[in-house]
């Protein structure tokens, strides 16, 4: 199968709204370890308020990208900065971080709850004993709740958005296959050009988990005070945002 195109990736996958203020508001002053960097979304902005980021990234076209965007910092920020290789299931890092974040549904790449437990564990491990673990994904409870009759595969095309890459304007459809026993989406996102010729498609794997899952695996990874929230801001939620925005210490 070929491998997502990290720069098609990177115009696609922009965050969810209001994440970068969340994320900069709970990491000014701090030490970071952002699991799952992807291209470097969030590293500019952190890099201008953290003590220290250090992003974690599997995918090695993604780390490139992260790695460019680090090039592109003033050189203040970017003595600040570190974008490391590595699998967020099994890292061993010699230093402690206060906040360690899994931004944007990265919980959900991990092939389930044993691969989350296994992130969560090593995140504990990396974390002070005063510090924060932060994450956010899409809340699946909801969907998941709706009765189907077994698993659902849509051949429906939904349109996405329109990017620019370079000349080229491309139309981005995605079509989801859906099993809900084994808790599994599998995305495919289609670049077609104006004439419908398929430039490029790029797939995505998501074992989703439902929020009582999230929050009796964060238990067992070591984290006593678990709060979950439906968006990133708790005074005024967006009834539309349909996340879950997860704060977790180990006391
Ligand atoms: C949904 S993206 C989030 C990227 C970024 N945190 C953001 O907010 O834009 C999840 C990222 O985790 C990376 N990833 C998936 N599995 C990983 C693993 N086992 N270890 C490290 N990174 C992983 C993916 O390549 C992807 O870049």
């Amino acid at each position: 199968m070929q491998a997502y195109d990290p720069e098609l990736y990177a115009l696609v996958h922009r965050g969810n709204p209001g994440d970068v203020d969340f994320y900069v508001e709970r990491c000014t002053g701090h030490s970071v370890l952002e699991l799952g960097c992807g291209y470097g979304r969030l590293l500019g902005p952190l890099a201008q308020v953290a003590r220290r980021y250090v992003g974690l990234e599997l995918d090695d076209g993604l780390r490139a990208l992260a790695e460019a965007a680090l090039q592109a910092l003033d050189a203040s920020a970017a003595a600040r900065v570190e974008v490391l290789g590595g699998d967020m299931r099994e890292f061993d890092l010699a230093e402690r971080f206060e906040r360690i974040l899994i931004p944007y549904s990265g919980l959900y790449c991990l092939g389930g709850k044993a691969g989350v437990l296994r992130c969560l564990k090593a995140a504990r491990a990396h974390l002070r004993d005063d510090g924060r673990l932060l994450a956010d994904a899409y809340a699946a409870d909801a969907f998941h709740a709706e009765a189907r009759p077994g698993d659902l595969s849509d051949d429906h095309l939904e349109p996405v958005c329109q990017v620019q890459q370079g000349r080229q304007l491309l139309e981005v459809y995605e079509q989801s296959s859906w099993n809900r026993r084994a808790q599994r989406m599998d995305v495919t996102y289609c670049y077609e050009l104006p004439d419908g010729e398929v430039v490029h498609e790029g797939r995505i794997r998501h074992d989703y988990l439902l929020s009582s899952q999230l929050e009796k695996l964060l238990r067992d990874a070591g984290f006593a005070h678990v709060e979950l929230a439906e968006d990133f801001d708790r005074e005024a939620p967006d009834p539309e945002a349909e996340l879950i925005v997860i704060e977790a210490s180990p006391r």
